[in-house]
């Protein structure tokens, strides 16, 4: 079996949800559930043997221990992680917490187990850690995509604890021999996706009537994949990565903000149009900028395709529309994740934002 840790997130719960539906191989899920963790993501697996959830922190070094013990899986995939920039710039320390001092300790507990392995189980133990590509700071307009050898440049106080976890993951393969990859992708978007996040928050106000708050100038570049296709990357990495090796992850999609919330726009205004028929681009409204908001990010994924064959599956005017739809099915899903302290940070993150 398998170990996954932040299964009940965004990315972590559609990686968990595709495994179960495309391998035998039982999968352990745990997860501390903090905001970002959501169990209804994983309710379609509510009594299947398959998948195991288990609350619980990657800091917990007793837990950890006990789990690996008891169930020896052949890899571990390291989803858990706070993950959003704008938290970040509000509350780091739990940034620091979890995506350093957890990794930390969820790779030195994995150390001790794969010590106790016997020789073939321990060559063919991963340690998969999922990372970001916002670890290499930001790019000029002409620059050329990010490579795996680009210099880490991280900005924000998200960016550099995930670049920290992506060093230590490092360390420990070339200093301890463990078996570890690391995928730095690219940004997400598609069902379970949090509305605190650019297009699951643009797609619920927009239904809600609210204005949809775009930073600054709204010309910020991101590097869009479709979530399904970082599962099916991650897979293959694990399957075929070799250790100690970085892959990056994306689709080539590079798209301005602005475009992006206009795109949303025009979905909804074909499959949802407003009561009173004007386009949902009217309640577009520019605010003040992030803080050392990234200006763009863009990924060069030829080693992934080169090395290991992969490709994304969808383009992005057909992983948008596939999300928007899903906001539009899953409206008590949406419900469910604004209550309590959804709307403190909505208010705290967009009440001082002067438009
Ligand atoms: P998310 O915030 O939606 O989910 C994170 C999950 O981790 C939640 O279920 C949360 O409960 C859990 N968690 C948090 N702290 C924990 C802890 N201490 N112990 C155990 N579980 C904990 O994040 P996401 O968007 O699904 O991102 C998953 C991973 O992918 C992160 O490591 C992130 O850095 C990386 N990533 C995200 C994107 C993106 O666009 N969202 C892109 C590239 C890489
Ligand atoms: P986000 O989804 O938070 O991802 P990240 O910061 O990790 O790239 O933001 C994506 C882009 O959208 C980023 O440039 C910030 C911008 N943004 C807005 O313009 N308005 C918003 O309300 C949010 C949440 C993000």
């Amino acid at each position: 079996m398998i170990l996954v840790t932040g299964g009940a997130g965004f990315i972590g719960s559609n990686f968990v949800l595709d495994w179960v539906a495309q391998t035998s191989e039982p999968i352990i899920n745990l997860d501390k559930l903090t905001y970002a963790g959501n169990l209804e993501n994983l309710a379609t697996l509510q009594g299947n043997a398959k998948h195991l959830f288990v609350q619980g922190d990657i800091g917990d070094i007793e837990l950890i221990k006990r789990l690996l013990a008891e169930h020896k899986p052949r890899a571990i995939v390291n989803f858990a992680a706070e993950s959003h920039v704008d938290r970040s710039i509000h509350s780091p320390e739990d940034f620091i917490q979890t995506n350093i001092v957890g990794t930390f300790r969820l790779l030195e507990n994995a150390r001790q187990f794969w010590n106790t392995l016997g020789a073939e189980a321990k060559a063919n133990f991963r340690f998969l850690h999922v990372s970001t590509d916002e670890v290499y700071g930001s790019l000029k307009q002409d620059d050329p995509a990010f490579t795996e050898e680009n210099r880490y440049e991280p900005n924000s106080p998200y960016s550099a604890s995930k670049a920290a976890s992506d060093h230590l993951v490092r360390s420990y393969h070339h200093t301890y021999g463990l078996p570890v990859l690391t995928t730095n992708c690219s940004n997400n978007y598609g069902p379970y996706h949090f509305p605190e996040k650019l297009i699951p928050l643009m797609i619920v106000n927009a239904l809600a009537g609210k204005s949809l708050p775009v930073y600054g100038d709204g010309q910020q570049i991101r590097d869009w994949l479709y979530v399904k296709d970082h599962c099916s990357a991650i897979r293959r990495v694990l399957e075929a990565g070799k250790p100690g090796e970085v892959y990056n992850v994306g689709g080539w999609n590079e798209k301005a903000n602005i475009e992006i919330v206009n795109t949303v726009c025009n979905l909804l205004d074909e499959l949802r149009p407003r009561a009173d028929n004007k386009t949902y681009k009217a309640q577009i409204t520019y605010v003040t900028d992030r803080p050392g908001h990234d200006r763009r990010y863009a990924i060069d994924a030829r080693k992934l395709e080169k090395e290991l064959g992969w490709k994304p599956a969808e383009t992005f005017d057909t992983g948008i529309r596939k999300t928007v739809q899903w906001y539009l099915d899953n409206q008590q899903w949406v419900e469910h994740v604004q209550s309590g302290s959804y709307t403190q940070w909505i208010e705290k993150n967009y009440a001082e934002r002067k438009t």
